[in-house]
C-alpha cells in the first residue's frame, strides 16, 4: 500500500483535517497545531533555521507528516528578475524558464517547497495592479510561458535541494475584475472564460503543476473558492487535475462576505463540498470540519480525497524521506554570479523601444546629459511588485550604471517625486536641461502601484511627473523617456514629443545596468509588448485580439483616435526587418492534415539582432464571431545584417479549431487567413482552404 493511503488509514479526523489548513503565522495556536501534528502547512515563514524546527516537531508528534512551506516567489527570490509582465516581452521562453529554476533553487535553499506561482491570469485592463504579475493579453503566448515557468519552478535538478511545486494561480478570470478593481466581480460567457482566461491554466496542468491556487473574485455569481462547476466539474473532471487546490489568503471565509455564506461553517463546508482542500490562513476549516463531518457524514468522503491529494503531493515532493534542509544550503545558493547574469540578460530582453527618432543608440562622444526624474535613483522599485527576499543594495540604479560611461559629462535631478512635485528641484532640473545636449528623464510609478490591490484609475504618468517632463520639453527637446512601471502607461503626448521612449517595467536587480546598456548600443532592444497600450485610459478595455463587430469602421470615441497607441507585439530594434513570400506548402488541406507556412525574414540594417517573428491567424466566417486576429506561433531568432532567414511553422487543423455551442474543439471548412510579421498591426497575410 503506497505511504499516504498507509497513514490516512491511521490518521484521526483532527489529524485528517490538519492537512487541510495552513497559516501563515506561527503563534502559540499554530505551535500547538504542530506538537499534535494537526496542521499541513505554513507560507511566510523562510529560512532553514525557522523551518527545520518545525519540521522537526511535527515528524516527532504521533501524526509525522512533514509540513508544506508555500511563498510567493513571483518573479525571484533573492536575485529578483524583471516583473513577469516585463520578462513576458521577451518572448524568450528558455530564458523564463531558467529565471523560475534559479529562483526555485534559491528558495528551497531556505526551506520552502511550495512556490505560489506562475501567476497565469490574461488581463485586459491595465488599471488591474496584478498586470504586472502575468504574461500580458494573449491566451497563446500566455499558455507557453505558464509552461515554462512551471517546467522552471519545478526543474528539481539539484538533488541537495528540496523538491519543489508549482502553484498555478489565480484560477480563474481573476484578470477579468471588473473597473481593474482589484477582487471585484467577473462576469462573462463561459466561452470568453474557456477561450481566452481557461488556456494558460490548461497548459500549466498539463506541463504538470503540483498545485493550484483559487481566485478572490466570484465568476458568474458564485466565488470561486465555493464553486463546484468551475473545480469540481471544470477543474477535476474535465481537465483531470489530480492536484492540490489552495483558497486564497482565507478567501474561503470571504464569501461570507460575497454574500453566499451565513458564517465561518457554512464557508468552510461549501468549500470543501466545491474541492478546495487547502485553507490558507483563515481557520474556517480548522473550527468547523469536525462538526461538519458528524453531522454530513458523506464529507468525510471529500474530506479524505483532499487529504489524499496532500499527502501524495508530499511524497512526491520527497517529504517523507528528506524534511530537513541543509542549513548551509542558502550559502551555496543565493545569488551566484551566474544567477545575476541571468537577471542582467533578462532585464536587457524585457526592455521595449518604443519610439526612436534615431537619437539612440547613444553616439559615444563627449557630450553634456542630463538625467531627471524620480526614478534616476531608485533602488526599490526596480524591485517589482513581489521583491521577495529581494534587497534594494543589491539593484543597480539606473544612475550607477550610467555615470560608468566615461564620455559623457552627467548631471542628474531628480526634479519631483514620483507623486508629489518639489519646486525647488524642477527649478534645478531646468536648469541642467537648459545646460545640456540631451535629457534622460527616467520616469513612471513605484512598485507600490501596480501588484496586488494597487490599481490605478488612469494610467498616464503621475501628473507632476507629466508636468515636468512637459516644462523641460520647453527647455530641451532632445529627451530620451526611460518609463519604468508595473503596467504599460498611456504615453500619448510623450510619444508625440519625445525623440525616444523606452518601456523598462520594474527590471530586478540589474535594472540600471540593463537600461545601460540599450541606451549606449551594448545590447540591441529586442522586446516586443505582450499587452496593448491605449493611448488614454478611457480606451480600456483595449486589446489586439478582439471582435470585428457589425461596425469596424465606425469611430470609438469622439476625443481621442480609435487606434492602441502601441500594438500588442510591438518593439522596435536598432536595425530594421523586412517580411516577405509568406507561402504554404498547399493551399487546401482536408481536416486531420497539416500545412507548413514559411516567410522569408531580411535584417536591412547594419546590426545584428533579434527578431520576434509572430504568426497569427484568422477565421472570416465561423459559426461565433472569431477575433480579428489570434496569435499562433512565434520564434525569436537572430540575424546578421543584410542576411535573410526562411522561417517555418507547421500547424495541424487542430490549430484553427472553434468551440462549438457544446464547447468542443471543432475544425470548420473554410479560409483561414494566415499572418506573419514583427507585431500585430504591421502583417503580410495569405489564405488556405479546409475543406
Ligand atoms: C495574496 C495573493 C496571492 C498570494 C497569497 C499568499 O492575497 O492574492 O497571489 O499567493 O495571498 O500570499
Amino acid at each position: 500500500m503506497q505511504r499516504p493511503e498507509q497513514f490516512i488509514a491511521s490518521m484521526s479526523i483532527k489529524e485528517k483535517i490538519g492537512q487541510l489548513v495552513q497559516f501563515g503565522k506561527l503563534k502559540e495556536e499554530q505551535d500547538t497545531l504542530v506538537k499534535n501534528g494537526e496542521i499541513g502547512s505554513f507560507l511566510n515563514i523562510h529560512g532553514a533555521e525557522k523551518i527545520n524546527p518545525l519540521q522537526q516537531k511535527i515528524m516527532q508528534s504521533k501524526n509525522p507528516v512533514p509540513l508544506i512551506i508555500g511563498d510567493d516567489v513571483i518573479h525571484g527570490y533573492k536575485t529578483i528578475f524583471p516583473i513577469p509582465l516585463a520578462l513576458s516581452c521577451s518572448w524568450n521562453i528558455r530564458l523564463i524558464e531558467k529565471t523560475c529554476e534559479i529562483s526555485s533553487y534559491e528558495a528551497a535553499s531556505e526551506g520552502i517547497n511550495m512556490i505560489f506561482a506562475p501567476m497565469v491570469d490574461i488581463a485586459r485592463d491595465p488599471r488591474w495592479g496584478r498586470i504586472a504579475e502575468g504574461s500580458g493579453e494573449d491566451p497563446f503566448l500566455g499558455s507557453e510561458i505558464a509552461k515554462a515557468r512551471v517546467r522552471g519552478i519545478q526543474k528539481n535538478a539539484n538533488p541537495n535541494l528540496p523538491k519543489v511545486t508549482a502553484c498555478v494561480k489565480h484560477f480563474i478570470s481573476y484578470g477579468a475584475a471588473e473597473g481593474g478593481r482589484d477582487y471585484n466581480t467577473t462576469d462573462m460567457s463561459e466561452r470568453t472564460m474557456r477561450e481566452v482566461y481557461l488556456p494558460p491554466f490548461r497548459a500549466a496542468l498539463e506541463e504538470g503543476a503540483g498545485s493550484l491556487m483559487v481566485a478572490f473574485n466570484d465568476f458568474n455569481g458564485t466565488p470561486v473558492s465555493i464553486n463546484s462547476f468551475l473545480i469540481t466539474r471544470l477543474l477535476r473532471q474535465e481537465l483531470n487535475f489530480e492536484g492540490v487546490t489552495v483558497s486564497d489568503w482565507e478567501s474561503i471565509e470571504e464569501c461570507i462576505n460575497h454574500g453566499v455564506a451565513v458564517d465561518r461553517k457554512d464557508a468552510a463546508m461549501k468549500g470543501l463540498s466545491a474541492g478546495v482542500d487547502i485553507d490558507m490562513n483563515s481557520g474556517v476549516y480548522l473550527e468547523n470540519l469536525e462538526s461538519i463531518i458528524t453531522q454530513n457524514p458523506d464529507l468525510e468522503e471529500k474530506l479524505d480525497q483532499a487529504v489524499l491529494r496532500i499527502l501524495r503531493l508530499k511524497e512526491k515532493l520527497g517529504l517523507f524521506d528528506s524534511f530537513i534542509t541543509d542549513p548551509s544550503a542558502h550559502l551555496k545558493e543565493i545569488r551566484k554570479d551566474e544567477y545575476v547574469q541571468t537577471a542582467r540578460q533578462a532585464a536587457v530582453e524585457s526592455i521595449v523601444l518604443l519610439k526612436n527618432n534615431g537619437i539612440l543608440p547613444l553616439k559615444r562622444n563627449k557630450k553634456k546629459i542630463a538625467v531627471i526624474g524620480p526614478l534616476a535613483e531608485d533602488t526599490c522599485s526596480p524591485l517589482g511588485c513581489w521583491p521577495c527576499k529581494g534587497n534594494p543594495d543589491n539593484v543597480v540604479s539606473f544612475i550607477k550604471a550610467f555615470q560608468k560611461n566615461p564620455e559623457y559629462d552627467i548631471l542628474l535631478e531628480k526634479g519631483c517625486e514620483i507623486n508629489s512635485e518639489d519646486p525647488a528641484s524642477s527649478v534645478r532640473a531646468e536648469s541642467i536641461a537648459s545646460q545640456s545636449d540631451l535629457v534622460i528623464a527616467v520616469m513612471g510609478e513605484s512598485n507600490n502601484m501596480s501588484g496586488e490591490n494597487n490599481n490605478r484609475s488612469s494610467i498616464e504618468l503621475p501628473k507632476p511627473q507629466r508636468e515636468l517632463l512637459k516644462k523641460i520639453y520647453t527647455i530641451n527637446k532632445n529627451i530620451i523617456l526611460v518609463v519604468m512601471s508595473g503596467r504599460p502607461i498611456a504615453l500619448e503626448w510623450e510619444d508625440e514629443h519625445m525623440a525616444a521612449v523606452l518601456q523598462a517595467w520594474h527590471l530586478g536587480d540589474e535594472s540600471g545596468n540593463a537600461i545601460n546598456e540599450i541606451l549606449t548600443g551594448l545590447a540591441v532592444p529586442n522586446a516586443k509588448l505582450t499587452v496593448t497600450v491605449p493611448r488614454s485610459t478611457g480606451q480600456i478595455p483595449m486589446y489586439y485580439n478582439h471582435k470585428n463587430t457589425g461596425r469596424p469602421s465606425f469611430r470609438h470615441y469622439i476625443d481621442v483616435a480609435d487606434s492602441e497607441l502601441y500594438p500588442f507585439g510591438f518593439g522596435m530594434s536598432y536595425t530594421s526587418f523586412e517580411y516577405s513570400n509568406l507561402r504554404t506548402d498547399k493551399k487546401v488541406l482536408q481536416e486531420g492534415e497539416s500545412v507548413t507556412l514559411k516567410v522569408d525574414i531580411k535584417n536591412t540594417g547594419k546590426l545584428q539582432a533579434y527578431e520576434i517573428c509572430q504568426i497569427y491567424m484568422h477565421d472570416p466566417v465561423s459559426e461565433f464571431s472569431r477575433p480579428v486576429k489570434q496569435l499562433v506561433a512565434f520564434k525569436k531568432i537572430s540575424i546578421l545584417p543584410g542576411e535573410t532567414q526562411t522561417l517555418s511553422f507547421t500547424f495541424s487543423t487542430d490549430t484553427f479549431a472553434v468551440l462549438n455551442s457544446q464547447y468542443l474543439p471543432t475544425v470548420e471548412k473554410g479560409t483561414i487567413e494566415l499572418f506573419a510579421g514583427t507585431n500585430s498591426r504591421d502583417l503580410i497575410k495569405t489564405t488556405i482552404e479546409i475543406l
